[in-house]
């Protein structure tokens, strides 16, 4: 395995770092794009261009990281083509007797293509008439054969159990659906272009952000010791909240929870002490001022906070405990960028706990039992 890893001490690291060419790849490396009209390229949808005037809205069906995926890029698809979308726990929707309509469109999200609770709800989905399409990982997988077409991540071998390169993959394949839907109705070209503009500069923007790798382990090291976490955001930054949260219980096995930002005075600001620190994704834009309020109120009770930003403004290196500045991408895929540091962050943590880190304790890599 040592030489499967290369120069990295774990696969988690490695996969990390392979973030640049995963989501490269997710784009066909430049394929699943023309520049030119300002779209995406989807070759394996296997649906007539008309067929996508009658979708009224989109069900996505995932578990764990996938389901996140499906929140971060279900946002995207909202923004970009508004279709309304709605993110569903598989294992909860296959027990709903879900309504099945010929106007949704169903989505399955999936790594390995073999999550029980996924083919399931697809399978349900499927009895009732329903057209599902597939974005999965491992080509040839169950979930890859059952779905009546989809879109391939491309994000490579996945081994480490907590997945990384799998999610901005998934996110970004997401976002090319958003593009492509999002063109089909309001999106004007020049916005198309500029979207794919930034799409084809992501991976550079994961390598700069994956340069913060030294600064990020002294926050670890820093934090290493808490028993619990809080992660918070706003809007599409939530979801990333949440994923940032899993990443941390998964592999240090500290307590970490995830809410929204707005949520934070229904409920875990009872939570905040000097012994419960935080981590606030505080983003450029039309909220900020609100996230600041929030961190403010956080501050005020001793807790505390850790920022990702990739804003300047002064207010926040002020509130700070400590800071992490990524750099700035289209505010549609920055989310992708987020997603980073916080990977980042509770590797060094695990790492510094001395964490089996690529193996948790109680966690399978693929759950294909209900
Ligand atoms: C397990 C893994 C997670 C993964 C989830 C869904 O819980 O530990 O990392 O996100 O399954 O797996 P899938 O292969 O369907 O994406």
């Amino acid at each position: 395995t040592q030489a499967l890893k290369g120069e990295y001490d774990h696969f988690l690291l490695k996969e990390i770092f392979e973030q640049p060419a995963a989501v490269s790849r997710a784009m066909g490396e430049g394929g699943r794009l023309l520049h030119d009209f300002g779209t995406a390229k989807l070759g394996g949808l296997n649906l007539d261009k008309r067929d996508f005037f009658d979708i009224e809205r989109i069900h996505v069906l995932a578990m764990g990281t996938g389901y996140y995926a499906g929140c971060v890029g279900g946002a995207m698809i909202e923004h970009l083509a508004r279709i309304p979308v709605q993110v569903f726990d598989a294992s909860e929707y296959r027990v709903s007797n879900p309504i099945v309509k010929r106007d949704t469109l169903y989505l399955a999200i999936s790594q390995s293509g073999e999550t029980a609770d996924t083919i399931l709800a697809v399978k349900e989905v499927q009895n009732k008439g329903g057209r599902v399409l597939g974005i999965v990982n491992v080509v040839g997988s169950t979930l890859a054969r059952l779905t009546e077409g989809g879109v391939y991540t491309h994000a490579g071998p996945e081994k480490s159990v907590a997945s990384t390169k799998a999610f901005t993959s998934q996110v970004t394949v997401m976002a090319l659906l958003a593009l492509l839907l999002g063109r089909m109705r309001d999106v004007p070209v020049r916005r198309g272009k500029e979207l794919v503009d930034a799409m084809m500069a992501l991976p550079d923007r994961i390598h700069e952000t994956l340069g913060l790798r030294d600064r990020i382990k002294e926050i670890a090291e820093k934090y290493k010791g808490y028993g619990s976490m809080l992660f918070m955001g706003r809007g599409n930054y939530y979801p990333i909240a949440l994923e940032g949260a899993l990443k941390l219980k998964e592999i240090s096995y500290i307590h970490a929870e995830g809410f929204s930002s707005g949520g934070l005075k229904h409920g875990p600001l009872a939570l905040i002490s000097p012994d419960m620190p935080s981590l606030f994704i505080a983003m450029d834009g039309d909220f900020l001022d609100k996230d600041i309020g929030n961190i403010q109120e956080v501050r005020a009770r001793e807790g505390k906070v850790i920022v990702l930003t990739d804003s300047d403004d002064p207010r926040l290196e002020d509130l700070a405990s400590d800071i992490i500045k990524i750099p700035a991408t289209d505010e549609v895929l920055a989310p992708i960028l987020a997603v980073v540091p916080l990977q980042l962050f509770a590797y060094y943590v695990s790492l510094a706990l001395g964490r089996e880190i690529d193996q948790p304790r109680n966690l399978a890599k693929s759950v294909t039992v209900e």
